[in-house]
């Protein structure tokens, strides 16, 4: 069984995005910058934005973290992201999520300029993403794709389940999967024999948010299964599938933790670059 490193491949791709800013750098004479928006005092937001930051200013990037109290009004927020929409120095502009009650998280990403919308959650590239154009995608499922292509360089006709149909996730990753030429199911936590479904798939992707919820005898042999749950449970952090049951079932698959979670951020800072060189472009 392929144990799929997640910290190496993050790693990997770290230090390509290293390399492809020096040049950017070179090129246009500035560097690509991004801007975090943290509102409150979550503790796994705040540990999310330090490790987004630490690892833009490893690559090269300019990173910016603008801070607001819980109790912040909505109005202040999108008149900032007014402003940094405006700004040339900023090409990338993420709000961390979850946002307080009070703050409408729709107002919030449509207030973000497509072109700086690193999360790739502002409709506009919902819909690019559906159609096949050229646009931001969301980081986790971008970095499952990474990892998947890495065992996979053909996915051409393979089956894919995947399992939970958010839009941070199980809709973006269908989509790049169906780019692949994957036969592709979304399923659900209200799928009817979800087993069954996931025993059709070549390639298995968890985004369910049920604790080890994927089984051994759910998973057809030398499938690639990628686990993109992260699950308190009284035993420590767990991911959708049971790791122990699969690993001896699947050709690959990712642990939890060191498997999806490195590469979002990786992937936070490609869409970063990714957007600058669009706007160079215009
Ligand atoms: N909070 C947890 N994951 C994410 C993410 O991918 N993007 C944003 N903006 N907030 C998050």
């Amino acid at each position: 069984m392929i144990l799929i490193d997640g910290k190496k491949a993050a790693a990997e791709l770290r230090e390509e995005l290293k390399k492809e800013v020096a040049e950017l750098k070179n090129k246009h004479n500035k560097v690509p910058g991004l801007t975090v928006i943290l509102i409150g005092e979550l503790a796994p937001s705040k540990i999310y934005v330090k490790n987004k930051e630490k690892s833009a200013i490893e690559v090269g990037l300019k990173s910016e973290i603008i801070r607001y109290p819980e109790t912040v009004e909505e109005k202040t927020v999108l008149e900032k992201i007014d402003e940094l929409n405006n700004d040339d120095a900023v090409s990338g502009i993420l709000v961390q999520l979850p946002l307080p009650k009070h703050i409408d998280k729709q107002k919030v990403i449509e207030a973000i300029s497509p072109g700086k919308d690193v999360d790739g959650f502002h409709p506009m590239n919902v819909g690019n993403l559906s159609s096949g154009y050229d646009s931001s995608v969301p980081c986790t499922p971008l970095g499952c794709y990474l990892l998947i292509k890495k065992i996979e360089p053909n996915l051409s006709g393979k089956k894919a389940v995947v399992v939970g149909r958010s839009n941070l996730n199980g809709k973006p990753m269908t989509q790049l999967l169906l780019k692949e030429n994957c036969t592709v199911t979304i399923t659900h936590s209200k799928t009817d024999d979800l087993k069954g479904e996931c025993l059709k798939g070549d390639i298995i992707v968890a985004a369910v948010g049920i604790p080890e919820l994927v089984k051994g005898n759910w998973v057809k042999k030398d499938a690639i299964v990628i686990d993109v749950g992260i699950n308190k449970t009284e035993k420590g952090i767990v991911g959708d599938v049971d790791f122990d049951e699969v690993s001896k079932v699947a050709k690959a698959l990712t642990p939890v933790p060191g498997g999806v979670g490195p590469m979002t951020i990786a992937c936070l800072l490609k869409n970063t670059i990714e957007c600058f060189k669009r706007s160079q472009k215009n």
